[in-house]
């Protein structure tokens, strides 16, 4: 069950002493708690655990005192029963990261990280939204657009693009990058504060229909098929639908959600549109979105270094604005993704 979504390393009570912890968010504890002996063992593989570690999930049979209390005395922050139902699980596990990275934020990046709990913040409530129907005000989407604006001026795009790599989700990574990149492209650009604002927030959710994709789909270790392809090509359109049913986005950013992967020949999706009718925010998202998929590490592909990137893309007349493309050079320049 947890293959499917996150990166972990299983071991026995035995060797977690031997593990090495610097870049672990949490710890999930299966053992058992009958007995006063698998408490001790408990007690002695946790003491390797080192303290800055937030996180502990346990595993318990059933919902009984007696286990809660001993997983509670054993430094459990959160407790799931068995049966295991994949979607407590995925909810606790998630909660327990969340909550380790913003630690990580605050304390290794300064000033970026209001800008990414804030971006962060949108996507997470977007995706639960996705899956249980949470709102987020417009009034708060602003707010966190704004945040992030407020530290990409602060900051620079290098910075930001260095913080955004610590997340462990590939579509969260993803779109703080997108969101970045087409941010600082309309800072370039001259764009008013109303447009960055509005920029900002479709850069957040411009990929936020794959909150409906399955995630074996979206990371999987290599090519897809044809059928897959189709699939995945439908986040576009489930976008859309998730925007229009939480209610509060305006038609330019419905617009972008629907139409980042259209292309100006009229060869891209979901409705083959050209020409004029792509407008000026989705051909400044599409850019920001096709430079970062191209510098971005994936499940299936090493990242590609920033100059070879904006190759690829003045290669792509017909297809992009042109113009755009030459404004976009000194952010593609600036905008590195080390490994
Ligand atoms: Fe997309
Ligand atoms: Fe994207």
């Amino acid at each position: 069950m947890l293959a499917q979504r996150y990166v972990f390393v299983e071991c026995s009570l035995a060797e977690l002493p031997q593990f090495h912890w610097n870049k672990s968010l949490g710890l999930v504890i299966d053992a058992p708690l009958e007995a006063e002996t698998d408490v001790q063992r408990i007690i002695h593989g946790c003491r390797a655990v080192p303290k800055i570690n937030p996180g502990i999930t346990f595993l318990v049979d059933q919902l009984a005192r007696q286990y809660m209390v001993r997983a509670h005395a054993l430094g459990a922050e959160t407790i799931i029963p068995r049966p295991l139902q994949e979607s407590t699980v995925f909810t606790v596990i998630d909660d327990m990261l969340v909550r380790a990275r913003k630690d990580i934020w605050s304390s290794q990046f300064g000033a970026e990280a209001a800008g990414l709990v804030a971006g962060t913040d949108v996507l997470e409530n977007l995706f639960q939204f996705a899956v249980s129907g949470t709102k987020l005000t417009q009034y708060e989407l602003y707010d966190r657009g704004d945040t992030v604006i407020d530290t990409l001026a602060d900051t620079g795009l290098g910075r930001w693009v260095e913080a955004v790599k610590a997340h462990h989700s590939q579509t969260f990574r993803h779109s703080l990058l997108v969101t970045g990149v087409a941010v600082g492209f309309g800072q370039h650009l001259g764009m008013r504060r109303d447009d960055l604002r509005r920029l900002a927030v479709s850069g957040l959710v411009h990929d936020i229909g794959k909150a409906a994709i399955p995630l074996s789909l979206l990371e999987k270790p290599g090519a897809l098929t044809k059928d897959e392809v189709a699939i995945v090509r439908q986040h576009t359109t489930l976008g859309r639908d998730i925007l229009l049913r939480q209610g509060g986005f305006t038609p330019e950013m419905i617009d972008v959600v629907t139409h980042h992967h259209e292309m100006l020949d009229g060869s891209g999706y979901p409705d083959g549109l050209a020409g004029n009718d792509i407008k000026d925010l989705v051909r400044v998202v599409t850019i920001s979105d096709i430079f970062a998929a191209l510098i971005e590490q994936r499940a299936y592909k090493l990242p590609m270094p920033n100059e070879v990137a904006y190759a690829h893309l003045s290669k792509m007349e017909g297809k992009l604005d042109m113009s755009l493309v030459d404004a976009f050079r000194p952010i593609a320049m600036e905008t590195r993704l080390a490994a």
